[in-house]
């Protein structure tokens, strides 16, 4: 994947939290951060990059509001990892859509089944979860931990019929510890809690919790020069920072406001402020 220019890359964060992940005694991480401040991001274009150049195998997958069952993108996205092509091959394939079905490899020597993915509904099939587990071991690492990268992972608890498949991917990546290493991403505290925290749920203190951080002046100061290069116009530092300030230091708001100002040059920063919703 071509690297977006657009992307302020969390230098000081992405390395240690590769290695907490990668070296560290704990097999998992959830990393918390409110609605749209870049946690998506930082797994796509952080994370994944730099654990790939490391020699790790890298799969994300998000429950955000996906019209399949958690269960089918999960195996759709590891299935995919064992196919060719970078990650960002796979990132780029996923966002034009899953495919309904689901050409499942591994039911038996040369043996491929055929799932419909939108069918699953409910309850998953016990075969299914079998199949998950078996996939799990497909992927995991040999020599590097395999990365798991399960986004917005809060939408796993909202339905109870999840729990089976909460359960057997908690025993799947307990089994293989030190092959497959997880961060899971949550933009409700409440529901972070509710799948980590509750004494009852399969993942309770199953991973360390680690929090995203605020961007600062340097997005900021990457921001306005990205704006130069396209725009030739320099955007004046103090009056960006505060306008970052003003919109809680959120980079999707900041981004609209530099989409409103690149869209009309004549327009000053406070009323193209007055436009971010
Ligand atoms: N490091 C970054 N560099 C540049 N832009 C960023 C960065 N992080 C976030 N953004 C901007 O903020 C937007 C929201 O980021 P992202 O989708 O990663 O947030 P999120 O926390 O995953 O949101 P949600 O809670 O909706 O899933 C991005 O589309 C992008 O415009
Ligand atoms: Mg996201």
């Amino acid at each position: 994947m071509a690297a977006d220019p657009w992307h302020f890359p969390r230098r000081g964060f992405t390395a240690p939290v590769l290695k907490l992940l990668g070296d560290g005694p704990g097999q998992a991480l959830t990393l918390f951060g409110l609605r749209r401040t870049g946690k998506t991001e930082f797994l796509i274009k952080d994370i994944a990059p730099l654990a790939e150049q490391r020699g790790h195998r890298v799969i994300y997958a998000s429950f955000w509001q996906a019209p399949l069952s958690p269960l089918a993108v999960l195996l759709h996205a590891m299935e995919t990892s064992l196919r060719r092509g970078t990650f960002g091959d796979r990132v780029r394939r996923s966002v034009l859509g899953l495919t309904p079905t689901l050409k499942l490899s591994a039911f038996g020597a040369g043996v491929e089944a055929k799932v419909d993915l939108t069918a699953l509904g409910g309850r998953p099939p016990d075969d299914l979860l079998v199949h998950l587990d078996d996939l799990l071991e497909r992927v995991s690492g040999r020599s590097k931990a395999t990365i798991l990268l399960l986004d917005e992972v809060q939408e796993l608890v909202r339905s109870g019929g999840n729990a089976p498949l909460v359960a057997a991917l908690r025993t799947g990546l307990d089994r293989r510890s030190d092959r497959l290493r997880t961060v899971f991403t949550g933009s409700s505290r409440d529901g972070l809690a509710a799948m980590f925290s509750a004494r009852r749920a399969p993942f309770f203190h199953f991973a360390t919790p680690i929090d995203l951080p605020t961007l600062g002046a340097a997005f900021v100061d990457h921001m306005i020069e990205m704006f130069r290069m396209v725009s030739r116009r320099t955007l004046a530092r103090p009056g960006m920072l505060s306008a970052f300030d003003r919109l809680h230091a959120n980079p999707h708001f900041f981004r609209v406001l530099l989409d409103t100002l690149l869209h009309d040059p004549h327009l000053d920063v406070e009323p193209a402020l007055a436009r971010v919703p």
